[in-house]
């Protein structure tokens, strides 16, 4: 589904090289890593946010950075959900309408049996910027899926969230990946809930390893 190829990269000095990926339809995918390793930078890249130093991207068939900017867009905006853990939800809308705006600007319905396992169904009618820090992120997470994305790119996806919270949260986004045969990318500090992934990677010494899966 999503094909990486020789990725590196680099700012002040190298960051990784040799970064090779293979994430397929249905399944999910754990990259770990010390603080700084670049593992944020990692997921810019096979997201369309961010082009490599060298290396390539496969989606649909074609390198993602050899694209037109439209084309890059549309991927964006119909295939890849992208939750990080600075959600920008506008604030001055409801909840609810939040969520809307995902599912016009992608003819999707969202399903509200995902709002109430979220534990935000009571929340629509709420004004985005009245809620809590873990609310805002489970908001954002029922945004990105009412889109109903091929894949799904996520930073530290409930770093805001209670452990029990959490693990409503990771399910949710473990079963939509099962049930859509799409695919999840998850970066995280969590070796548990990274556990739980198919696939497990780590990042160090500027190589990416696979240690599972
Ligand atoms: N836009 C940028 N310009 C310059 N340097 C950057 C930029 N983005 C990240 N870096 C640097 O690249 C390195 C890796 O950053 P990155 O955010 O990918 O790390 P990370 O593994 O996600 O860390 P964390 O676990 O703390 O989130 C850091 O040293 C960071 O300062
Ligand atoms: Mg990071």
């Amino acid at each position: 589904m999503l094909q990486a190829i020789n990725l590196s990269h680099s700012f002040e000095y190298p960051l990784f090289s040799e970064v090779n990926l293979d994430i397929k339809a249905g399944s999910t995918t754990a990259i770990v890593g010390a603080s700084g390793s670049g593992k944020s930078t990692i997921l810019h890249i096979l997201s369309t946010l961010l082009k490599p130093k060298s290396g390539e991207v496969i989606f649909g068939g074609k390198n993602l950075y050899s694209l037109k900017d439209d084309e890059l867009l549309k991927i964006r905006r119909q295939d890849f959900g992208i939750i990080f853990q600075a959600h920008y939800l506008f604030r001055g809308f409801s909840a609810g309408e939040n969520i809307e705006l995902a599912s016009i600007l992608s003819g999707q319905k969202i399903d509200k049996n995902i709002l109430e396992r979220l534990g935000i169904a009571g929340l629509m009618t709420q004004k985005a910027s009245e809620l809590s820090g873990g609310q805002q992120q489970r908001i954002s997470i029922a945004r990105v899926l009412a889109k109903r994305p091929k894949i799904i790119f996520a930073d530290e996806p409930t770093g805001n969230l209670d452990s029990h919270t959490a693990a409503d949260v990771m399910s949710v986004l473990c079963q939509y990946t099962k049930e859509q045969s799409s695919a999840l990318v998850l970066v995280t500090h969590d070796e548990r809930l990274a556990g739980q992934m198919d696939a497990q990677f780590r990042l160090e010494n500027e190589k990416l390893n696979q240690i599972r899966g």
